[in-house]
């Protein structure tokens, strides 16, 4: 890979601030000064450097982010706080290239996925996948005696009808919900339908992966190799 587009996938500035970088003689390849933007880097095998620090090369980033509630799941909204300002000690060139997987409602809390890999995002939002996400739900009201088999059976509304879905039922005011589908306030309708009004909302697994429990509200991490690769079985 040249060099120029190299050091921009490192997040280390614009194309025109990294040729700056590189004819102010700041990059290393394998400890030799580098002035040719064309410089062609073996991404695996060499080592750069910027001001004697060694830049990691990453193609896609990988986040999981504990949302807290009053934020929205989008990467722009000019009335309302994004998850996005959440990340705002990472580069701002890398912030621009990341989106959230998915959506949640700007009340709801817990697990979101935040990435640049289109495909890994595709996969998980896809409606032919099915892929499952659990939420922990809190609700006012008394749900229908029958209402494990209802959800198991598939709730339809009058307008909208949502797939087989698994309720476990914690105590008279708490359960959790998995739903194979995202459809607009999906787990607050179907808790409607069930005779519950929802008073909080928390997502907590996605496919095979959970929440991380020592993740603090607002707070995000890098996932690990291993948890990439549990999201995608
Ligand atoms: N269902 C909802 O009603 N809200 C969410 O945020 C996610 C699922």
């Amino acid at each position: 890979m040249r060099l120029d587009k190299y050091l921009t996938s490192c997040f280390i500035g614009t194309r025109s601030e990294v040729k700056k970088i590189i004819k102010s003689k700041k990059i290393t390849v394998n400890n030799k000064i580098i002035l040719q933007e064309g410089f062609n880097v073996d991404e695996l095998n060499d080592i750069v450097k910027y001001d004697n620090k060694v830049l990691i090369y990453q193609k896609y980033y990988y986040y999981v982010l504990n949302k807290p509630s009053n934020y929205v799941t989008s990467t722009d909204d000019p009335l309302n706080k994004t998850i996005m300002e959440l990340f705002n000690d990472l580069p701002t060139l890398l912030i621009k290239e990341l989106f959230p997987v998915g959506r949640l409602d700007k009340d709801t809390e817990g697990m979101i996925i935040v990435t640049n890999d289109g495909s890994l995002s595709h996969y998980l939002t896809s409606p032919n996948q099915k892929i499952e996400k659990t939420y922990y739900v809190e609700y006012d009201g008394i749900l229908v005696s029958n209402a494990i088999e209802l959800a198991s059976n598939g709730i339809k509304t009058q307008n909208e009808s949502f797939l087989p879905a698994t309720l476990s039922i914690i105590n008279e005011h708490s359960c959790y919900l998995t739903i194979k589908e995202g459809k607009y306030h999906q787990v607050k309708k179907m808790i409607h339908e069930m005779g519950g009004i929802l008073t909080y909302l928390k997502r907590i697994k996605i496919n095979n992966l959970e929440l991380p429990l020592d993740l603090e509200i607002g707070k995000y991490r890098h996932l690990t190799n291993e948890e990439i690769e549990i999201l995608k079985k």
